[in-house]
């Protein structure tokens, strides 16, 4: 799987992509991170790439005309026109199904503006989906474009050790994850969970997936109408929501 981010700080997510998981299965080849610099595709002698906004206004707007030779350049090595991603506050959020969908994908392009934007034309021109990470404003798609390669290049087959844990992790069947617990057995006087220590692999799952559904219905409520449960689920579900009723 092949991750080009266009951008103007190439070295911001080389630097930040190439530690932990996503670091060592780029080693690996599993998958490849590639930054190009827009600035390299400025034809001004002083290399720039931006300029006033047409209209008036604050800040400056990235030309056209980098962007697009940019993302050319590109299509003319790999001999395809791979999915141009743009990262902007006006896309659609980004969330675990699009990244199951994107990771289908052998090249994806990322494209990271800066100051205003970039040119309404360039934009038209290249891209296929506008996404965003969350209704709050960056200053740049940078960080965007690194939580999405992160959070698509795990679903890569062989980046996470263990082929499940992709799988078991918080937003599988729409339930967050179940507490995890490690040595020692007794820490500040408060006990691991007696199941877990039992070896009683079936009596294990089933209290996992009653922690997973308690701890979606008090943090993320909104996610449990999505959730596939058994009919014993739905009844512990209704259990708790009458206990919480009855505590109000
Ligand atoms: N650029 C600036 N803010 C952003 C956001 N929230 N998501 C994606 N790209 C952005």
């Amino acid at each position: 799987m092949n991750y080009h981010i266009l951008t103007l700080f190439p070295e911001m997510v080389l630097q930040g992509l190439n530690t932990s998981i996503i670091g060592r299965a780029a080693e690996k080849g599993l998958i490849n991170i590639h930054a190009v610099n827009i600035r390299d595709y400025s034809v001004d002698k002083h290399r720039h790439v931006d300029d006033a906004p047409y209209g008036g206004g604050a800040g400056m707007v990235m030309q056209p005309g980098p962007v697009c030779c940019c993302y050319e350049a590109l299509c003319s090595t790999l001999g395809k026109r791979p999915r141009v991603l743009y990262m902007t506050p006006q896309g659609k959020v980004f969330n675990q199904s699009i990244a199951r969908e994107l990771a289908m994908e052998e090249d994806l392009v990322f494209l990271c503006g800066h100051y205003e934007g970039i040119d309404e034309r360039a934009l038209s021109m290249i891209v296929t989906d506008y996404m965003s990470i969350g209704d709050y404003v960056l200053t740049g798609g940078e960080l965007p474009a690194m939580v999405m390669v992160d959070c698509i290049a795990r679903l890569v087959p062989g980046v996470l050790n263990n082929d499940e844990s992709a799988e078991i992790e918080s937003f599988h069947d729409n339930l967050l994850e179940y507490p995890q617990y490690t040595r020692p057995e007794v820490y500040e006087g408060m006990r691991v969970p007696e199941v877990l220590l039992s070896g009683h692999h079936k009596n294990i799952e089933t209290w996992r997936r009653q922690e997973s559904i308690k701890r979606t219905l008090e943090r993320r409520p909104d996610l449990l109408e999505g959730a596939n449960l058994t009919k014993e689920e739905r009844e512990y579900l209704e259990r708790l929501l009458l206990s919480a009723g009855d505590n109000q």
